[in-house]
């Protein structure tokens, strides 16, 4: 059967996990990524999580039409509580809100291990997951952004370092990103626009606003 294509969202995701390492896809729906990342050779063997049963029976007859029951693990798990801590090197948790994204690493007994590696895409409040992750003593390892049909998206990769590091009042919004790449100047743009919305109805934010234009 013929592989698809990811889009430009979960293949900058699939561009941070490390080659042969144990992937954990957490809300994996179709599994899609732990699937391309296994036919491309990227990774041997993957579990793929998801809290409901219906993404979950999807992501099985979608491994099952590939021929990787072998390889790839289908679970229903809320976030990591059914995830051994030595079943995953990388943890990709995409494609939610940045809240639950941060519920769910706090939830898991054994996240501040420095040998994990957590691929990190949310798709809102990114300030949330920001401060969350450095209050914990977690760090901004890479971060990317990309345009996937005509949305913005960011992806990191976060690793324990135990240290609680301070951080700037704009660093929440556009963490680690590199001004100089286009993908993630216009990420940057549609944050600013974005929270010039938000600061009608919040002044505080204007200063963030202020900050982060401040940086290009
Ligand atoms: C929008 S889909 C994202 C699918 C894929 N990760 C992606 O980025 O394209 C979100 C998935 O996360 C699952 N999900 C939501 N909360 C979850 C949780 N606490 N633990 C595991 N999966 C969860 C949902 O069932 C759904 O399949």
């Amino acid at each position: 059967m013929r592989l698809f294509s990811l889009d430009n969202r979960l293949s900058l995701c699939a561009s941070f996990v490390r080659k042969g390492s144990s992937l954990a896809d957490i809300g994996t729906d179709h599994a899609y990524l732990p699937i391309w990342l296994v036919k491309n050779g990227i990774i041997e063997k993957a579990l793929a999580c998801d809290i409901n049963e219906g993404p979950l029976n999807a992501g099985k007859a979608d491994v099952e039409s590939y021929c990787l029951c072998d390889k790839i693990t289908l679970r229903l798990s809320d976030g990591l509580k059914e995830v051994k801590e030595n079943e995953a090197d990388d943890i990709v948790i995409a494609g939610m809100g940045g809240e639950l994204i941060a519920r769910i690493i706090d939830d898991c007994k054994w996240a501040k291990n420095k040998d994990k590696l957590f691929i990190l895409q949310p798709m809102t409040k990114c300030e949330i997951l920001v401060n969350y992750l450095y209050e914990n003593g977690f760090e901004i390892i890479k971060q990317e952004a990309c345009e996937s049909f005509g949305k913005h998206y960011t992806v990191m990769a976060v690793r324990y370092t135990g240290e609680v590091r301070r951080i700037t009042p704009e660093f929440p919004y556009i963490g680690k990103l590199d001004v100089s790449d286009l993908a993630s100047r216009h990420y940057i743009e549609h944050v600013i626009s974005h929270l010039e919305k938000r600061s009608l109805g919040d002044k505080t934010l204007l200063t963030v606003i202020e900050k982060i234009k401040g940086e290009f």
